[in-house]
């Protein structure tokens, strides 16, 4: 066994983001960047000699090379086993759910979600706990801290594994596992949702749903599951082969990205259900016959029919939402009488709560829902959940969200991005934003009045950490709320996000367009952050 220690000098840009770290891939090639990366990971660990690994990624451009890399150091560091998805491939829900059922130690997955792929385009790399879940601040902090005087890695001199026969090989003392990528996933949605009803539903010839892959990973898992399994005609999955560059697209489930299924849902003749998923199939989008559904509304209405769904049928403990996302599911929470809580922007947030058994159900505004049964956000699972309820409810979605409106008021939501920003413009913004926040409170724009402002911060109730600078929240004493953002995902210049939302218990209201419905509001974050002015953009890149 041939282990080499190889000397090299720390890169100054290792730190992780949202969701781990991201970059271009031809930053990602430099020689030793991946490997430092890696051995940062190691060293920021304790005690997993001899334990199981899980790695995977999303089948994007680079994904291959990193993992043989990553399996090589893996065995130099003195892992016993890695269980690696075939031909690479694992789900980041797939990966939580394999971590956990394995108790492995961790888990390496290698995405850069919904970013485009491709040989100029993004790579990713994060490193997952034991609970399943993306490492917590204090594991990123470590890793970043350890990449900054990292001097040397370990690496096994060794051949390339053949990732796409299944079985167990030999890498210097550890053992590689290629395992299915998709039955373990597969196994435990059965476990969770009334496959028969859903089977019933796609069998009936009365109803029709569309997903698109959007040639990213979730292709497989999906045919698996709708056309083998449930039973679905072939062809209900589109764009279902995963691909190195996505075909050239970009692999976000929303309006502006997923047009190709946007246009069938909103056509002639429109299916009654679409879904599609991201990159790495943790996000999802839904939508009804001429009807979006948006991401907020999603886990407000999943919450408030739990109890349709068999492995939900005890009801929920919590129901938790990152801060930006809208206020519909603390409404569903109230009625039902348990806990809602407010945790900061990036999955990461949910893992102490779902541990703790205080939350079942999570989400995001951006297109993320999941629930304890792993730790990452979960597409297929959010599109499973929204079939079992039409299958016991036998009623459209719009049917379905209207009535819920009904029942708890809408909530009109939107997010505004503002992609590409010149960095230094951006945070010229959000400087200007944080002066004039003082000076807010008490102030009239027309009829909303400014009721709080502030720099959103979290403690978190189980380990007392505490995560500041989260977002700029402009409340008003109406509940409407005005939030800016910088995203922590980007690769490229700065995203600024606005994030918009005002709440209406009139039903006579509740078809409105949500632009029209925010429109005052939209006007008002110009005239706080002077978005158009320092941008130089007139209008958002997306809107959601
Ligand atoms: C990833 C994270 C999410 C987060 C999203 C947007 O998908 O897993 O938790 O909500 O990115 O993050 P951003 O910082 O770009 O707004
Ligand atoms: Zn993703």
């Amino acid at each position: 066994m041939n282990i080499q220690t190889v000397s090299t000098t720390p890169f100054a840009d290792q730190k992780p983001g949202t969701s781990g770290l991201r970059k271009k891939v031809p930053t990602f090639q430099q020689p030793h960047y991946l490997e430092n990366f890696v051995q940062s990971i190691f060293d920021s660990l304790e005690g997993f000699e001899g334990q199981t690994l899980v790695v995977g990624g999303d089948g994007r451009y680079y994904n291959r090379e990193a993992i043989q890399l990553i399996l090589r150091m893996a065995a130099a560091n003195g892992f016993g086993r890695v269980l690696v998805g075939q031909g690479g491939i694992l789900s980041t829900p797939a990966a939580s759910c394999i971590i956990r059922k394995n108790n492995a130690f961790g888990g390496i997955i290698l995405s850069a979600s919904h970013n485009p792929g491709g040989p100029k385009e993004d790579f990713g790399i994060k490193y997952n706990t034991g609970n399943g879940g993306p490492a917590p601040e204090k594991v990123t902090d470590a890793i970043f801290a350890r990449s900054k005087v990292i001097d040397q890695y370990k690496i096994l001199d060794a051949p390339a594994i053949d990732l796409d026969q299944l079985g167990q090989f030999s890498l210097g003392a550890m053992t590689v596992e290629v395992i299915d990528s998709v039955a373990d996933y597969a196994e435990l949605m059965e476990s969770l949702f009334d496959f028969d009803r859903i089977r019933q539903l796609l069998t009936s010839g009365q109803f029709r749903m569309c997903m698109d892959s959007l040639h990213a990973v979730t292709g497989p898992y999906a045919h698996a599951l709708f056309e083998g399994t449930l039973g679905a005609p072939a062809g209900t999955v589109q764009n279902g082969i995963p691909l190195e560059d996505f075909g050239g697209g970009h692999p976000d489930p929303n309006l502006v990205y997923a047009h190709d299924l946007v246009e069938v849902l909103f056509g002639e003749n429109a299916p009654d259900f679409g879904a599609a998923s991201d990159g790495d199939g943790d996000r999802n989008m839904i939508l009804g016959r001429h009807f979006f559904v948006n991401p907020s509304d999603s886990l407000a209405v999943l919450a408030a029919n739990a109890k349709l769904v068999p492995g939900y049928k005890d009801g929920l403990a919590g129901i938790a939402r990152s801060m930006p996302t809208s206020q519909a599911a603390d409404r569903v929470a109230k009625r039902l009488g348990i806990e809602a809580y407010e945790t900061p922007t990036g999955w990461k947030f949910f893992g102490n709560l779902l541990d703790a058994g205080k939350a079942t159900l999570c989400g995001e505004e951006s297109f993320g829902t999941g629930s304890n049964h792993v730790r990452e956000k979960d597409g297929l699972w959010a599109v499973l959940f929204w079939l079992n309820i039409l299958a016991v409810r036998q009623e459209s979605v719009e049917q379905i969200v209207t009535e819920h409106w009904q029942q708890y008021g809408r909530n009109f939501y939107s997010r505004h991005d503002y992609e590409g920003v010149d960095s230094d413009r951006a945070a010229t913004l959000m400087q200007g934003v944080y002066e004039q926040m003082p000076t807010l409170k008490g102030k009239k724009f027309g009829t909303y009045e400014v009721a709080f402002t502030d720099d959103f911060s979290y403690t978190d109730p189980i380990d007392g950490s505490i995560s500041t600078k989260q977002g700029v929240r402009i409340g008003f004493t109406d509940d409407s709320r005005i939030v800016f953002r910088l995203s922590g995902t980007g690769t490229q210049g700065a995203t600024l996000r606005l994030y918009l939302e005002s709440y209406e218990p009139n039903i006579a209201k509740h078809q409105l367009d949500p632009q029209k419905a925010l429109a005052d509001l939209i006007k008002i974050a110009d005239e706080i952050a002077g978005i158009h002015t320092h941008t130089g953009m007139d209008k958002p890149t997306v809107i959601t």
